[in-house]
């Protein structure tokens, strides 16, 4: 079969607390980011970019998340306080994929949207290409606006996606996939 079918194929999510150490590279991490930015872009706005959270900046960035969520709920309790302190830790490198998605006189919103979602996916795949494991999250923070703002978002930019990219040694079963008889209609003459 060839490679590419055959690693979308075997692609599965893997939870972050299952991924380990080492990263990617300064090289890899580049490359990672070229491809991803190498998508489908109608109008060529490059409608997204790039936060990446590596090394202590994945503390700074748990640490902004725990104080958001202590200033939500001051009884926070010990587990839900470690959970937040490793927000950003669990993988060895996150990166935030941010949609900058603007109004257009000619390139619909949604669009400029789509090709965001294009992005994370296309870092998903090369990040498997490249050996790691990869997984697509939002989680709260994604949603919460002094979070956006504390990490360095406009107001008007979203979470696409946080990338979650590390190694991982334990097998992972499949999940149940659509059958495709549910989900395709052929357009009749
Ligand atoms: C935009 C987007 C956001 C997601 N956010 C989360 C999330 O916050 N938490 C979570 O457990 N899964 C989230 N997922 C789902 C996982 O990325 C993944 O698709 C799911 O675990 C199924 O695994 P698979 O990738 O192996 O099919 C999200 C998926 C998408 C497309």
């Amino acid at each position: 079969m060839n490679d590419t079918i055959a690693l979308l194929k075997r692609r599965r999510s893997v939870p972050p607390p299952m991924m380990t150490g080492p990263g990617p590279t300064p090289d890899e991490l580049a490359t990672l980011l070229t491809v991803a930015s190498r998508v489908p872009d109608h109008g060529k706005l490059a409608p997204w970019r790039f936060v990446v959270f590596e090394g202590r900046a994945r503390e700074r960035a748990s640490r902004l998340a725990l104080e958001i969520r202590q200033a939500d709920k001051p009884d926070l309790d010990e587990a839900m306080r470690e959970e937040e302190q490793r927000r950003f830790a669990r993988a060895p490198l996150v990166v935030a994929v941010v949609s900058r998605a603007a109004p257009h006189a000619k390139i619909p919103e949604w669009e400029q949207v789509l090709s965001a979602g294009a992005v994370c996916m296309n870092m998903i795949v090369a990040a498997r290409a490249l050996g790691f494991s990869a997984t697509w999250l939002t989680e709260w923070m994604a949603y919460d606006g002094r979070f956006r703002a504390a990490i360095g978002l406009a107001e008007h930019e979203r979470i696409a996606g946080f990338i979650h990219i590390g190694r991982t040694t334990a097998a992972i079963e499949d999940r149940p996939r659509p059958r495709l008889a549910e989900i395709v209609t052929t357009f009749s003459e």
